[in-house]
């Protein structure tokens, strides 16, 4: 497969066809779908090559952004998928009941997740193989020769009785490859150009415990942030942006009476593959526009910070 020189993408799309066919005959493939891109695109190319015979599985974590689930769900019928769409928040919430430090939060995350996902795998009748978005990043920052950094949850780890065998076509690409790809198989640009999003969500942007309260005011504040980037034509501009909910809480006024509130951060960076990543520099004016109307429209939030932090040394995800 792909050995790492400049990807040509028709070519890889035909070879990664062929392998596929090669690889899983006329057996049942399921696939986890995340709404992102490398789900999607290794969705669109198995399909390609084995049509019906691919059933994806889209879990709703309850930590995806606002309105997503019903608008990608409605999408992926668009491009002719075969998707089973799985709501389950509350058993996620359930999950991290109490949970605070970031890599429990993220296993249970995971664990759940596997469960979700095994439980809607074993209806799949006579399913052989597991489809996964793995891409190359995930991979090398999973098994960084220091230690993980973090648990990057795919869904590896499936229990004893679903003995699937592992199909990853996209695992050696970039990102900014895996866009060429899907572009070549006619994802629509709408969705190719969406910012990346983990998989843990909106989880890992809510820091401390997750509640459906706390996460109700991340996806609010994240929408107005997401839509102001499109409305100034600044989000084609970025590789990612997000808004992460403190664990911290600040005294301001609203209506002339005390409040002491929530903070939130934004965040916006730019990169090529996520191993590293710059700040972008957004305008001022535009930061204090965005500032302005989440603390006007966001209950709960009287504070707004930009952070502006490059990777290494932190993270792009603060958790
Ligand atoms: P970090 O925070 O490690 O993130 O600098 C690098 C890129 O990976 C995304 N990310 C994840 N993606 N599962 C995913 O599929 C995860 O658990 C996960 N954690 C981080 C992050 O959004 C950024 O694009």
């Amino acid at each position: 497969m792909y050995n790492g020189e400049k990807l040509n993408p028709k070519q890889f799309v035909a070879t990664a066809i062929e392998e596929i066919k090669a690889q899983v005959g006329n057996d049942t493939v399921v696939l986890g779908l995340s709404g992102g891109v490398d789900s999607t695109v290794t969705a669109l190319l198995i399909s390609k090559a084995i049509g019906n015979n691919l059933v994806c599985i889209f879990v709703d974590h309850g930590l995806l952004r606002k309105n997503e689930f019903e608008d990608v769900l409605e999408s992926y019928k668009g491009m002719g998928l075969n998707v089973v769409g799985v709501r389950a928040a509350d058993r996620f919430f359930a999950a991290c009941k109490g949970i605070v430090d970031p890599e429990l939060k993220r296993k249970a995350i995971g664990k759940t997740f596997i469960d979700i996902f095994a439980e809607e795998a074993r209806k799949v009748q006579d399913a052989k193989w597991l489809a996964q978005g793995t891409i190359w990043p995930d991979i090398a920052e999973s098994h960084s020769d220091k230690g993980t950094i973090k648990s990057h949850h795919n869904v590896g780890g499936l229990p004893e009785d679903l003995k699937f065998g592992l199909v990853e076509p996209l695992k050696y690409l970039y990102k900014f490859e895996v866009r060429e790809v899907g572009e070549e198989l006619g994802l629509d640009k709408y969705f190719l150009g969406r910012h990346p999003f983990p998989g843990p969500g909106l989880g890992v942007r809510c820091l401390e415990e997750l509640t459906p309260e706390r996460i109700h005011i991340l996806q609010e504040a994240d929408a107005v942030f997401i839509n102001a980037l499109r409305a100034e034509g600044l989000y084609d501009k970025i590789w990612q942006a997000a808004v992460v909910l403190l664990p911290v809480r600040s005294t301001g006024i609203k209506n002339g009476a005390r409040t002491y509130e929530n903070v939130v951060a934004l965040r916006a960076v730019n990169s090529v593959d996520a191993v590293t990543a710059e700040v972008v520099h957004l305008p001022m004016d535009f930061l204090i526009k965005v500032s302005e109307e989440i603390i006007a429209k966001v209950d709960g939030v009287n504070r707004v910070v930009y952070d502006c932090s490059p990777k290494p040394p932190a993270t792009i995800e603060w958790e």
